[in-house]
């Protein structure tokens, strides 16, 4: 990690490596974080902050799921993160609000613990995560199941969702891929590790439903409004794991992972094993969206 800028703590820009918490952190033991992942990009118009008012909004749904009050408004939590994206310097960046319950009490009760908030930000360049944008990424089904709202809420982007998550893509790299998809309890389709999925057959796009364990994709939601704008239907429906290899193209979306094509499933081609038409289209889409290109979309774009 390249230490560049400053983290905002609380309220305080402070030098990148003196952001530190207590190893007694609450939420270090019992994975009571909620964060976002957020990206800034360089436009002809200067720097701006892709979707900032709906992954705010997110953060605030997912501490509240987890009786977290962030102890800042969601005004002041929107100008921390464009203080800290000034502060660093980049051209372009990740950005990481993360809210956490904080040292005090140790014990699985979070509650008595005061709620602390980070922001950082640092470089994570587009278009480089080569799998899936330069070459199609080859994906593994992976052998954990996607939990669901039975046993956590899955519509708070909350940290430990991410064991799931993490031993998914463990696996999926050990043996050789380069993501892991996951399916749910009832055997359908949910999402990658930290993406949402998408699959085009005889030219129509699916992607699971809400209620199939996924996270409610920011960038999923930019194609479905992009895709719809175009005049394209995506269908949210639950997709057979069979689908995944008779597809004609198969893609995932995220914030760091954009839009990018998945070419290969257990090792099976999809379609004929390169990125298809309407991925790249959507692709193409999308990068013109979120770099200020597409009057259609201005609306999601806060220039800082
Ligand atoms: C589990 C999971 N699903 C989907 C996504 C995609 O969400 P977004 O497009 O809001 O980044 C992410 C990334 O944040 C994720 O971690």
């Amino acid at each position: 990690m390249r230490e560049q800028g400053r983290i905002w703590m609380n309220g305080k820009l402070v030098p990148f490596g003196s952001a530190k918490v207590h190893v007694l952190t609450h939420a270090l033991h019992y994975s009571t974080a909620v964060f976002e992942g957020i990206r800034c990009y360089h436009t002809g118009r200067g720097k701006v902050i892709f979707r900032l008012g709906e992954h705010v909004e997110r953060l605030f749904k997912s501490a509240k799921i987890y009786s977290m009050k962030i102890p800042f408004s969601r005004k002041e939590v929107s100008e921390g993160i464009v203080r800290t994206v000034l502060a660093s310097g980049l051209r372009e960046c990740y950005i990481r609000p993360i809210a956490y319950y904080s040292y005090g009490v140790m014990g699985l009760t979070p509650t008595p613990n005061k709620v602390d908030l980070a922001i950082a930000c640092w470089e994570w360049k587009t278009g480089e995560s080569t799998a899936g944008k330069v070459r199609g990424a080859r994906c593994k089904v992976s052998s954990w199941l996607r939990i669901d709202s039975r046993s956590q809420p899955m519509q708070a982007k909350a940290a430990s969702n991410y064991a799931n998550a993490a031993l998914a893509r463990m696996e999926a790299i050990r043996a050789g891929y380069d993501e892991a998809i996951m399916l749910n309890y009832q055997g359908k389709v949910s999402e990658g590790s930290a993406e949402n999925i998408f699959i085009v057959s005889g030219g129509r796009i699916s992607t699971p439903p809400l209620n199939a364990g996924i996270l409610d994709g920011i960038t999923r939601d930019s194609i479905i409004k992009i895709a719809r704008a175009e005049g394209i239907d995506v269908e949210e429906r639950d997709v057979d794991r069979d689908e995944l290899y008779t597809a004609d193209e198969v893609f995932m979306t995220g914030t760091a992972a954009e839009v990018s094509s998945v070419t290969e499933v257990d090792d099976v081609p999809v379609g004929d094993g390169r990125m298809g038409q309407t991925t790249r289209r959507l692709q193409e889409l999308f990068f013109e969206a979120s770099r200020g290109r597409d009057e259609r979309f201005s609306d999601w774009l806060v220039p800082i």
